[in-house]
């Protein structure tokens, strides 16, 4: 059997995502239980970004379950400050450890990392691609605070474009019958392409609007998101999106009574302060449902889980991704893997959509050529 990744929440059926839910329930409502879950067991963080959230909760989580940890924070604390590839850290830290938490800021170095790893990787974030694991956070917050994850109306506002956590959230959502989008940004933020098509393609009724106060009445939940400064080509570019959204009391007067607030959280400016005690704001609790969350997707990935190093696809293609922030443009050794989607030829490591056009055939999933 070969070795199961956290890449994306798709890598799970959603009757195992249900199976997680249920088991961080359980763990939230009897924690003495699991005390000893994860007896003998490691877990290594690999944080090639800054992180407080993802970091210490899979910490305190891997804690709480009695296991221990390893890894590192700032990678120039590590070998990877003398040059070391990404795939020589992974192979010998996969060694050590029954689990590989990675973050990077390259788009698909989780996918990257999974080619090279001995034990299952989860994905903390890969640049402004997916951030699984905070879905998993998501869904858990909205399950114990709107009680489903259906039939839902969710407004997700700020940095649609760069926000991995609304990537993640979006593509699992879409999942759950009922769901409806309003998708609050300006039109430089808007959600990429290949999300739309994702979108278009599940038969998802969703609508664009610019202005926060006018959407914030019709939507259950609302998702606020920090404008990502890291991922601009400039800081002036940053600077004509800064402060773009700021949900204050003024236009929350607008919202539902029965409105629930969640935000993957950095803050920066866009939630003001005088929100927090507000009942319909349910970030901080997020945070610990989190906890809980990914206590229980550790105990599903080191289920049965055994160290191998399963055989790497081939390259399919013959160049490069065309998406600068993909992890292929730094670490070349990487196999060049497409894929053929509804949107056209999409890079296999960052969804990134290809101009080339195919010159000969093959599926690109199936380690066929697809040369382009
Ligand atoms: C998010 C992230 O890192 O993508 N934070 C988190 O993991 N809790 C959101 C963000 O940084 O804006």
């Amino acid at each position: 059997m070969k070795t199961r990744h956290l890449i994306d929440l798709d890598d799970l059926s959603l009757d195992e995502l249900d199976r997680i839910l249920d088991l961080a329930k359980v763990i939230m409502e009897h924690p003495p239980y699991y005390l000893d879950s994860c007896h003998g067991r490691l877990m290594a963080t690999l944080f090639y970004e800054p992180s407080t959230r993802t970091q210490m909760s899979f910490q305190s989580a891997i804690l709480k379950l009695g296991g221990q940890i390893i890894g590192f924070d700032n990678p120039s604390n590590s070998s990877v400050s003398k040059g070391e590839s990404l795939k020589d850290t992974v192979r010998v830290v996969s060694n050590y450890a029954d689990l590989v938490v990675i973050r990077h800021p390259r788009e698909g170095t989780a996918k990257a990392a999974s080619l090279f790893s001995r034990s299952p990787v989860i994905n903390a974030g890969d640049g402004g691609h997916f951030h699984p694991t905070q879905t998993l956070t998501d869904l858990f917050t909205l399950l114990n605070t709107k009680g489903r994850l259906d039939h839902l109306t969710i407004g997700l506002c700020g940095d649609l474009k760069n926000g991995r956590t609304v990537h993640s959230l979006v593509k699992t959502l879409i999942r759950y019958p009922g769901n409806r989008f309003v998708l609050i940004s300006t039109p430089q933020l808007s959600l990429p392409p290949y999300m739309k098509a994702l979108l278009s393609k599940a038969g998802c009724d969703y609508i664009e609007s610019a202005s926060l106060q006018e959407a914030i009445g019709e939507v259950d939940v609302l998702y606020m998101t920090r404008i990502q400064q890291e991922r601009f080509a400039s800081a002036e570019e940053y600077q004509k999106q800064k402060g773009a959204f700021v949900l204050n009391m003024e236009i929350l007067k607008k919202a539902r009574y029965g409105l629930k607030i969640l935000h993957p959280l950095p803050r920066v400016d866009e939630i003001d302060y005088a929100v927090d005690d507000d009942p319909r704001a349910v970030y901080f609790e997020q945070t610990e449902y989190g906890m809980f969350a990914r206590m229980a997707l550790i105990l599903h990935m080191l289920d049965g889980s055994k160290k191998q190093l399963d055989p790497r696809p081939e390259s399919n293609a013959g160049r490069c991704c065309e998406n600068p922030r993909c992890i292929t443009r730094t670490e070349s050794y990487l196999p060049r893997l497409f894929k053929k989607t509804a949107d056209g030829l999409c890079c296999e490591y960052c969804d990134a959509k290809q101009s080339g056009s195919l010159r000969t055939g093959g599926t690109g999933t199936d380690s066929s050529r697809v040369d382009i």
